[in-house]
């Protein structure tokens, strides 16, 4: 029988997913671990804890879906992107990982940003900016403030790559993930050399690239033995847990966009040609489908700022959900329908943890602008769904700039199961929002890869065209759109305007903590 594993190593846990040729899923099971913060800003993980969960994720999984390992025919590897894994000369982990979310690193961003000659070289050697959570910072770092760990460092690898690692004994990575260490001439899916050099770091702590689809190791005799999967069975380069859940929701092909609204907003275009912000304000990457890339803005408070909503303000909807049997979230979106757009003049900021995409911005707050005594309970709600809402539009509006067609967007994460935000992403994006049968997220996407690097597959867009298919859609109402539109310029205005108070806010919120 051939099925396909995928495996993603998460922020929160490793969910390992089965699936079948037809792309049904067999089993799932989600190992989950703790975030680590040891100081205010900081964020890590010990790899060793993603290895134990993926090895205990794999066996539960195969029990789940009532599979032998021998029945698995290829395995694709999906994870967290930026965070750093460091190997000493024996290939020991040196000190947990840096994580993605980790903001320690502002220092180190202007040092290399000045380095290397601004952002317009920053731009033509890697097409993006060291940005605080990227990989390239947090080596500096290692370098800065802790030399003797650094005098160590032999590998660097990223969180799915070490379990590559530990699976198939090869060091090695891919070219989506590896976009995402501020390392990588994206332009030319290689290393940048001459930017290693400008930094002052050996090329040798790069392992060899390959493409997302290529075979990247092949499971251990060790594993097989601990797993009961077969040695051998060919492992996939995979990607970075964007670029898989990208491909896992059929955006494979130029004018398709994902919108991904978890705690984090993610708006991810496939582009059949390299594409550059000239303001560095998206990420440009390559995707996981072979010699394609993708531009990619990413929302740091996203469903964050209604999580913080349903947790801070929300107690009556809290309330009357827990007594309807409804999710608290539905509850608020009802509540919020009872505004008109615009909420009546009352605009939310969603920089709860600052902003990456389009201000880069760590300073960066939220805001209500606009409360006046006539705003309620429901213009409350609203304001911070049409706040997010027009964050993502902000990632939107830098691809169409930067001349991309976009003829459909796919929601998935919490912002797709809702009609109402459904309708309101239509109606402010002013694009059918789709979403689609795969919701297993991006285990599913490396799974398809496994199963192009197992010849189970020709080709990864066609397999995952093949497997993704619509199942409802929200066209956008010509009156909202304009409505929207209106609003949405004042939102846009506010940041600017408040710019400066942000910074002059977090220096005093810095001195008084001191
Ligand atoms: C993307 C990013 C996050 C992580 C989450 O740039 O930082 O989406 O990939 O795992």
């Amino acid at each position: 029988m051939g099925l396909l594993l995928g495996l993603d190593i998460g922020t929160t846990g490793v969910k390992a997913l089965v699936i079948d040729d037809s792309g049904h899923t067999l089993g799932r099971h989600t190992v989950e671990y703790p975030l680590l913060i040891p100081k205010p800003g900081w964020a890590e993980q010990d790899p060793a804890t993603w290895w134990t969960a993926t090895i205990t994720a794999i066996g539960s999984v195969l029990a789940e879906a009532g599979v032998k390992g021998a029945d698995i025919a290829g395995i694709g590897l999906s994870g967290q992107m930026h965070s750093s894994v460091f190997l000493d000369e024996h290939d020991e982990v040196i000190r947990p990982a840096l994580l993605w979310c980790d903001g320690r690193t502002t220092k180190q961003r202007y040092w290399i940003t000045e380095r290397v000659g601004g952002d317009a070289e920053m731009r033509r050697l890697v097409s993006n900016p060291p940005l605080e959570g990227f990989t390239l910072p947090k080596v500096i770092w290692l370098r800065d403030e802790e030399p003797a760990n650094f005098r160590r460092l032999k590998t660097l690898l990223l969180p799915k790559d070490y379990v590559r690692f530990r699976l198939t004994g090869e060091k090695l990575m891919e070219v989506a993930d590896a976009s995402g260490t501020a390392m990588f001439d994206v332009a030319n899916r290689v290393w940048s050399e001459e930017l290693m050099r400008k930094v002052d770091l050996p090329m040798d702590i790069l392992v060899p690239v390959r493409e997302s689809v290529a075979e990247c190791g092949r499971i251990s005799r060790d594993v097989a033995a601990m797993t009961g999967l077969r040695e051998g069975i060919p492992v996939a380069g995979g990607g970075g847990d964007n670029a898989c859940g990208a491909v896992g929701t059929g955006i494979v092909r130029e004018g398709r966009v994902l919108a991904s609204l978890g705690t984090s907003g993610v708006v991810f275009a496939h582009t059949d040609t390299v594409k550059v912000d000239p303001d560095l304000r998206a990420h440009t990457n390559c995707h996981s489908v072979p010699n394609r890339w993708c531009l990619m803005g990413v929302m740091l408070s996203a469903g964050g700022s209604l999580r913080w909503l349903r947790d801070v303000v929300a107690d009556s909807e809290r309330a009357s959900a827990s007594q309807s049997g409804q999710d608290p979230y539905d509850v608020m979106a009802e509540e919020a329908a009872k505004a008109p757009i615009g909420s009546e003049g009352l605009v939310f900021l969603p920089y709860l943890s600052g902003e990456r995409t389009p201000h880069r911005d760590a300073n960066a707050r939220g805001a209500f602008v606009g409360l006046s005594l006539r705003h309620g309970r429901e213009h409350l709600m609203r304001c911070v769904f049409e706040g997010i809402t027009f964050g993502m539009r902000d990632s939107l509006s830098i691809m169409r700039e930067l001349g991309l067609h976009i003829s459909e967007i796919r929601a998935t994460g919490g912002g797709a199961r809702s009609a109402f935000w459904r309708q309101m992403q239509a109606d402010v994006y002013g694009v059918p929002v789709v979403t689609v049968n795969a919701s297993e997220g991006p285990a599913f996407g490396a799974a398809l890869m496994g199963g192009v690097c197992s010849g189970m597959f020709s080709d990864l867009a066609d397999a995952s065209d093949a497997l993704v298919k619509i199942v409802s859609v929200s066209e956008p109402i010509p009156s909202n759109v304009s409505r929207y539109e209106e609003w949405y310029e004042r939102y846009r205005a506010l940041y600017p305007a408040l710019k400066q108070e942000f910074a002059n806010v977090a220096t005093m919120v810095e001195k008084h903590s001191q």
